[in-house]
Formats: structure tokens, sequence, C-alpha cells
């Protein structure tokens, strides 16, 4: 992990297998994530892969000779990982460099914003091992592109290249491979000099109400809403507003 002007990159770093996804891979991982939960001087963390690949998928050698049990096993916690991800209390930003298969489009799918290389290749290819998605695919892909083009991908196995991931909107934008990071660290810095309580809490409104009917949604938002109004970045910024000046920077509080 790098941290840099309160943005961590966090990058997979096992590039001779395509950082396919074993079980150490996911363990480091987590407690990447616990450490990025507990350190308040980092705002926002992009996620990469080292190499040719964001990440090929979950470690097919790892699984060849799993049982049912240890096949749920496996599912569990990868599931629990990217979803501790997903609900982490600070946006992440996939910078996808490469491959982004089974589990490694499962990774960026637990990301807040998807941002690709024109190298990038995305699809769930599980349907062609004999397995389904194991990390959230089925669940996460619906939700993020509809459920006919998704359906489309899973049960074809079909792999498919940024511009069209960028057509069905599952990323948010296209870069050459040269420029990918530094668009992430822009957009990564634009979001990290934002007051982040708003921040914070914009992402838990997304993350919750995405899971529930739309007034218990509605009544998260507003106790966010509610929330920010006890922060001085509120009445300072509001302030500045009605005095035609400008901020310079937020106290986060
Ligand atoms: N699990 C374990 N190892 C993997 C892997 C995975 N998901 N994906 C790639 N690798 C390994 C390969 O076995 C190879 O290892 P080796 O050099 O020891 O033989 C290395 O990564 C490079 O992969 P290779 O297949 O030689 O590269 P390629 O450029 O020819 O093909 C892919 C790239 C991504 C198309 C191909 O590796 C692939 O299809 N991977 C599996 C994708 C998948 O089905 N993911 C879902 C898993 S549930």
């Amino acid at each position: 992990m790098a941290a840099n002007e309160r943005v961590a990159t966090l990058t997979l770093n096992r590039p001779d297998a395509l950082n396919a996804l074993n079980a150490a891979l996911l363990r480091d991982l987590d407690a990447a994530v616990s450490r990025i939960e507990d350190d308040d001087d980092i705002h926002v963390v992009i996620l990469t892969g080292a190499g040719r690949a964001f990440a090929a998928g979950a470690d097919i050698g790892e699984m060849l000779a799993y049982n049912a049990v240890e096949g749920k096993k496996f599912g569990a916690y990868g599931n629990s990982v990217f979803y501790r991800l997903e609900n982490l209390n600070k946006p992440v930003i996939a910078a996808v460099n490469g491959f982004a298969l089974g589990g490694g489009c499962e990774l960026a799918m637990a990301c807040d914003i998807r941002l690709a290389s024109e190298k990038a290749k995305f699809g769930q290819p599980e349907v062609g091992l004999g397995i389904t998605p194991g990390f959230g695919g089925t669940q996460r892909l619906p939700r993020l592109i509809g459920s006919p083009a998704s359906m489309e991908l899973l049960l074809t196995g079909r792999v498919i290249g940024a511009e069209e991931a960028l057509r069905l909107g599952l990323v948010n934008a296209v870069y050459s491979p040269d420029e990918l990071l530094a668009k992430a660290a822009g957009l990564a810095k634009t979001i990290a000099a934002q007051p982040q309580v708003a921040v914070r809490q914009i992402k838990q409104c997304v993350r919750k109400g995405a899971q529930v009917d739309l007034s218990t949604a509605i009544a998260f938002e507003a106790e966010a809403f509610g929330v920010c109004f006890s922060t001085e970045d509120q009445k300072d910024s509001m302030a500045a507003f009605l005095e035609k000046r400008k901020i310079d920077s937020f106290k986060n509080k």
C-alpha cells in the first residue's frame, strides 16, 4: 500500500499469476482494508493490479480439488472481504489496468467507481469452468448493468473490452494505459479534498439505500443530511458561499 495526499493506492501484486485471487491474496486485501478503515488520514483508496491484469479471477489451481464444503467456505470468505471493501468508510476507485475476469471483475464491481485502461477486459467466465461466479458476480453485475445484459455475460462467459464495458455502464471512463493511474489519482484527489463527513455520509447512503426499500432509504438520507449540519465544514462552507469567499481546505469535522 502506498499513501499520498490522503489517497492510498492498493496494488494486487501477484503478476506471474495475473493477480489470481488465492486465499493468501484475499487475506492481504482484507488486512489492508482494516488498516485503511482505521487510518483517518486516508480519505480515498485506489485499487489496481501489478502487471497486465487487475485480477484474472479466483485461483483456479487452488480451487480445483475443493469439495462442496470447501468451495462454499472459499466463496463466503471472498464475499466477506469484498463486502467489507464495498462498505469501507471511504470511497474506493478501481483502476482496472488489464484483465478483470471472474473474481477480478467481481472485485472491481465491489468498488465505488471503475476507471478502465483501453487494455482492460471484463467478464465472468466461471460458467465455462463449471461453476457460478462465487464472489458476488450474479448479484452485483445485474445491479450495475441490468438483468438482460448480465444474463448474457454470465451465461456465455463472454469477455468484453473496455469500450463495451463503458457502453454497458460497467465502468465510468476509459483511458489510455499510460493515463489510467494519473486519472485515478486526479479523481481521488478531488474527492479527498471534499469535506469528508459529507463524503462518507454520501457513500453510506448510496450503499445502504441500494439494499432497502425507497422509504427506508430516504430515511437514511434524512439522517445523513442531519449529521452534516453538526459539522464545522457545513457552517464554514455555507457562510463562505454567502460571503462570496472561497474555502482553502476543509476541517473534516
Ligand atoms: N487462477 C490461477 N492462475 C491463473 C489464473 C487464475 N484465475 N489466471 C491466470 N493464471 C495464471 C496462468 O495459469 C499462467 O500461469 P503459468 O505462467 O504458471 O502457466 C499465468 O497466470 C499467465 O496466464 P496465461 O493464461 O498464460 O496468460 P494469457 O495471456 O495466455 O491468458 C487469460 C490470459 C486471462 C485470458 C487467461 O489466463 C485466463 O483465461 N485466465 C483464467 C480466467 C478465468 O477463468 N477466471 C475465472 C476464474 S473462477
